[in-house]
């Protein structure tokens, strides 16, 4: 599959970026359109969580891809958004985890979120990156687990160069990269790669699944399109979506 031309769209004010995404799309855009919002009023997480987006304060932005990939190997791309996301910030002398299955840390704290949606055989992959905020723009309930690269790069005294802009290029770079690579030979390496960063090694867990059930084990690796394996009492399941709870959080 050749690579489609980028195109980044820069919007000001949107209620979400995965809607609009939706929008352009029936307007005729096309795989390799990025759309950037400089703020959300309605930007949503995983299972419906509501994604603080303040004007001017991070990277607000989803990237339309069409595959040519068997629709099983699909849910791989968040693996692709996850690990292009840790490739920038450590180009930029930070040291992200992965928390399975969407969350990227730093020192131990969020720092962004992927959230990837299908429309019409289009993955929306959504990328949110907070970027300037201090402690305080981050509302109280979510304070202690949230940071920013302004926070981190303070904390590590990084004094690497650091500006939305070219964050956003080299982001959209490595992410375009990995999804060629991903169409060429499909996501086990991906996979693999983003595991290499996971912060949920010898780790006890708990696994909340969509349905309600819990698994509660040690994760042993992820399967070829990103589900979580989890070594249980009762033997190994295989996750490929829910919430996890770190046994010392709960
Ligand atoms: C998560 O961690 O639960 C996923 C967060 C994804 C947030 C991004 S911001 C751009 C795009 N638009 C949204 O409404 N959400 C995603």
């Amino acid at each position: 599959m050749n690579r489609p031309a980028l195109r980044i769209l820069r919007l000001g004010r949107v209620g979400s970026t995965q809607d609009e995404a939706r929008v352009w799309l029936a307007r005729g855009c096309g795989s390799g359109t990025a759309i950037v919002a400089e703020e959300q009023t309605r930007g949503r997480g995983r299972r419906g969580r509501r994604w603080e987006s303040a004007a001017g304060l991070g990277i607000w932005m989803t990237y339309l891809h069409r595959s040519g990939r068997p629709a099983r190997d699909w849910p791989a791309v968040t693996s692709v958004g996850a690990l292009s996301l840790c490739l920038a910030l450590e180009a930029i002398g930070l040291r992200p985890a992965a928390k399975w299955p969407n969350d990227i840390l730093l020192s131990g704290r969020k720092v962004a979120g992927v959230l990837a949606d299908l429309e019409d055989g289009v993955v929306l992959l959504g990328i949110g990156i907070n970027l300037f905020h201090q402690e305080a723009d981050f509302p109280v309930s979510l304070r202690a687990r949230s940071t920013s690269i302004a926070l981190e790069k303070h904390r590590s005294r990084s004094d690497l160069p650091f500006d939305r802009e070219s964050f956003l290029i080299e982001l959209l770079d490595r992410m375009r990269d990995r999804l060629e690579q991903f169409e060429a030979d499909g996501p086990k390496e991906i996979v693999e790669e983003i595991w290499q960063r996971t912060s949920l090694r010898d780790q006890r867990i708990t696994v909340l699944l969509p349905s309600g059930v819990c698994h509660r084990g040690n994760p042993v690796g992820l399967g070829e399109t990103g589900a979580l394996c989890l070594q249980t009492e009762e033997g190994k399941v295989t996750i490929p979506s829910g919430t996890v709870i770190v046994e010392e959080d709960a």
